[in-house]
């Protein structure tokens, strides 16, 4: 059985794709940040719903370089190796530009750019022969918008850095890709007002936003693809043309 670590695994886009994974018999690995109850929750389910396959849980703060280890050492004392690797946790702040401070500007780099970097470069070894790397961009860092500067470059440098690992993993035959959702509907979300919402469906050709599950075509086809390579898949229900 094939196995796939998924950071930020245990809501939204993240729980999505596990599930997708597992209903093609996926061993996963998923990883939380702070909430317990959700995590136990979800890990109940996807255990009773799907017996066959392994399913672990890790909690680990992605905004914590010194927490690299914590993945890097649980794969390495059970001998797992990967044939996916999602990075998935995301940060953002919509502090007003004159009020950023540098702390919170690089919590936002540390769980978007930082940590899967050097994740990668940490786990590279424990990448199966024809792996595939698939980062959750955003199309933030394709049309930026003013409500959180760090998101949209840190998006945009997720962008980039899918593009620029191509080459750095060719020998290794581990293709590299990124999903860019437009708006999704998960918790991240949650906060945002009804009228807010309304006014983004309007700048959404298909007038709504994505399930999470409508996410995970993209992400299975990136997965499985044997070629597709250092592609930035946009998904925004027609947003960037309308
Ligand atoms: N929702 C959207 O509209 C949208 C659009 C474009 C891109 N994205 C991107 O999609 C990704 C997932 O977002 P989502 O909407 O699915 O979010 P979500 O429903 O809020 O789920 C977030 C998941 O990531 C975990 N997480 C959050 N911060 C973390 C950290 N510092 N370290 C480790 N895990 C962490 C959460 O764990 P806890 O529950 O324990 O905190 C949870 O499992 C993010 O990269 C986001 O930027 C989202």
């Amino acid at each position: 059985m094939k196995t796939a670590l998924i950071t930020g695994g245990t809501k939204g886009i993240g729980s999505a794709i596990a599930e997708r994974l597992l209903n093609e018999n996926w061993n996963i690995i998923l990883t939380y940040f702070s909430d317990d109850d959700a995590a136990s929750r979800i890990q109940e389910y996807f255990v009773s719903s799907y017996p066959k396959s392994r399913i672990i849980l890790l909690k680990v703060d992605c905004g914590d370089l010194n927490e690299l280890d914590l993945i890097d050492d649980y794969l390495v004392k059970n001998n797992i190796y990967l044939d996916a690797l999602l990075f998935n946790a995301g940060a953002t702040d919509r502090t007003v530009f004159g009020e950023i401070n540098f702390e919170n500007w690089q919590r936002v780099f540390d769980v978007n750019v930082n940590f899967p970097m050097f994740l990668l470069q940490k786990t590279s070894p424990r990448l199966n022969n024809g792996a595939t790397v698939v980062f959750t961009g955003s199309l933030m860092g394709i049309h930026p918008h003013s409500v959180s500067l760090s998101y949209g470059v840190t998006k945009a440098a997720v962008h980039a850095l899918v593009k620029n690992l191509v080459k750095v993993f060719a020998s290794q035959k581990v293709r590299i890709n990124a999903v860019a959702p437009g708006f999704v509907n998960t918790e991240w979300q949650q906060l945002k007002p009804h009228e807010q919402k309304e006014n983004i469906n309007k700048k959404i050709a298909l007038g709504r936003f994505c399930e999470p599950s409508e996410l995970t075509d993209a992400y299975l086809f990136l997965i499985n693809n044997k070629y597709v390579n250092g592609e930035v898949l946009t998904i925004d229900g027609g947003y960037s043309m309308f």
